[in-house]
């Protein structure tokens, strides 16, 4: 038949697609996130995560320096103290002795500014509650109190080395007063990944094995509800009012039109984060044979690039460089 539009032809071989290709996924989109376990010597693997480790301080610098080889563009550590060192205002997250701040410094010291250092700015890690702020008398998560904490951890971190901080506590005013608190410190450079929009979620399950969270109940009162996209965009103002350099949408799959909201209106480089539940799922369903590992993941990864993100916080962040290098 002629005169009709044929689509197909621009498909007809790798390189006419390659040429016509609108998305690219590239080795520095890519961010590990990693976590450092006290008290460990030799990495422990996350059962729900297999292939994602508790790393021993050892194991986190030869990670590290393998993602860095890679190409990946960041790394974003998460601290897990031993059971007994958790207290109800999460203190180990301030201590400069604490696991999260010897990481950063580790990581600093080994790979240092060959790639940029993010650490998980929130609480629920240390705390012995489990969640991300401390609790007022009522048992409820008090807002401004945490945001004193934030502040003091915030300024611990970047002096353990860290050049942006991941506000994951989704407390008001966090940026802010993280913002206003390392500018009275004199940390003018230190940047701030804002989770500007953060849903709460059961895909965060294996999340909490991997952290070993103490936490009982969930996180409602402040992370959003998946019913709502408007108020996505309240935060992501909120968050770009108060200063965030980075603005972070989590997770990803689920929440991709939220992503291409943001990603519409932020004037700022926007992440997503394909969080552990994810993770697990392609995991669990390319070990059983039912889907195809690489191209699910990588799919996945150019689905959320596409949805929006410049940058992919993933757990697949070194093995996805090496494939595309
Ligand atoms: C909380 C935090 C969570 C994740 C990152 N930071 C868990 C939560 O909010 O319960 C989840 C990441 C993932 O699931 O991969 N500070």
């Amino acid at each position: 038949m002629t005169g009709m539009d044929r689509p197909r032809r621009l498909r007809r071989t790798p390189a006419l697609r390659r040429l016509v290709a609108e998305t690219t996924l590239e080795p520095r989109h890519l961010v590990l996130p990693m976590f450092v376990a006290d008290g460990l010597t030799e990495p422990s693997e996350i059962g729900s995560m297999p292939g994602v480790y508790q790393h021993s301080m050892d194991s986190l610098r030869k990670a590290a320096v393998e993602a860095v080889a890679a190409g990946v563009g960041g790394l974003m550590l998460f601290g897990v103290p031993r059971p007994e060192d958790k207290d109800a205002t999460g203190s180990k997250a301030i201590d400069p002795d604490g696991i999260l701040n010897r990481g950063l410094r580790a990581l600093a010291d080994e790979v240092g500014d060959a790639t940029v250092i993010m650490a998980d700015t929130c609480l629920d890690e240390f705390t012995d509650h489990g969640h991300c702020g401390v609790l007022a008398g009522d048992g409820s998560v008090d807002n401004d109190a945490t945001l004193d904490v934030y502040v003091d951890m915030a300024i611990a971190q970047v002096e353990a080395g860290a050049h942006l901080l991941g506000t994951s506590g989704m407390m008001d005013g966090q940026v802010g007063a993280i913002r206003a608190g390392l500018d009275d410190a004199g940390h003018l450079d230190a940047g701030i990944l804002a989770y500007a929009v953060k849903y709460a979620s059961a895909f965060y399950g294996p999340f909490r094995e991997a952290v070993g969270s103490s936490l009982q109940g969930d996180r409602r009162t402040y992370q959003q509800d998946a019913a709502n996209r408007r108020e996505a965009i309240r935060e992501l103002e909120l968050d770009l009012a108060e200063g965030a350099d980075i603005v972070m949408v989590k997770p990803a799959m689920s929440y991709l039109d939220i992503l291409r909201d943001v990603a519409d209106r932020s004037e700022v480089p926007v992440a997503a984060y394909q969080i552990s539940g994810e993770y697990a799922m392609i995991t669990a369903a390319a070990q059983r044979g039912w889907i195809d590992r690489r191209g699910a993941v990588l799919e996945s990864l150019l689905g959320i690039r596409r949805a929006g993100a410049d940058i992919v916080l993933t757990y697949w962040a070194t093995e996805a460089a090496h494939w595309l290098s």
